[in-house]
């Protein structure tokens, strides 16, 4: 009989856990783990596939002379990728919206993440119509949005030397990590 009640206790508290989610993340079941987790292994994957699809690269050989090339989608399945990250970064922004995320933030952390589900949805329509222009135009607006998430809710732990100025796009072909140690050196 004690041990029931015991159980059930147990149960009640786990249940509060969930409910205000953020400050004990790490021990309820979040759909893709703590914010952190969301953030690096699902937002800025997503988002490098959308921000590396349309760009202007300028790459310095090694003999000296640099190459220039605009990179763009070409085939109908190089759109299809794109247009895909856009729609998944609208799924991650509802994920933000879920009590699990958003559940102890301020009001305003509702319409950042809104907001990226917004722009993403223009993001998508951008990639289904196939215009490079307006993909790299509201790649910028999804950036701004990004960042002022940040602004206002800024990572607890960030890597080593990185401030939240550098949660930035990163430039060109480099990723994140590459930009943050780039900056390091
Ligand atoms: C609704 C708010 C919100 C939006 C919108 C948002 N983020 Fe975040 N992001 C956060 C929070 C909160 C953290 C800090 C998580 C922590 O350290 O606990 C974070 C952290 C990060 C980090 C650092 C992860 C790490 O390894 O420490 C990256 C990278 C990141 N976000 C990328 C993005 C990108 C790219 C976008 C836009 C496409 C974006 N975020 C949009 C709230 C947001």
């Amino acid at each position: 009989m004690v041990f029931k009640i015991r159980h059930v206790a147990l149960l009640a508290s786990t249940a509060m856990l969930a409910a205000c989610g953020g400050s004990d993340a790490d021990t309820v079941e979040l759909p893709y783990g703590t914010a952190q987790q969301l953030m690096a292994n699902e937002v800025q994957p997503t988002a490098d596939i959308y921000w590396g699809a349309v760009k202007f690269e300028s790459i310095l050989n090694d003999d000296g002379t640099v190459t220039e090339r605009d990179i763009r989608p070409e085939t109908d399945e190089d759109w299809a990728t794109v247009e895909a990250s856009a729609v998944h970064m609208g799924e991650l922004g509802a994920v933000m919206l879920t009590p699990a995320y958003a559940d102890g933030r301020g009001d305003d952390w509702s319409d950042f993440a809104q907001g990226l589900i917004d722009v993403s949805a223009r993001a998508a329509q951008a990639a289904a119509d196939h215009d490079p222009d307006a993909v790299f135009e509201v790649g910028g607006t999804m950036y701004n949005v990004c960042r002022a998430c940040h602004q206002m809710y800024p990572p607890e732990e960030l890597p080593e030397g990185m401030t939240v100025e550098d949660v930035q796009r990163p430039n060109n072909d480099e990723t994140l990590e590459e930009y943050v140690a780039g900056d390091q050196t």
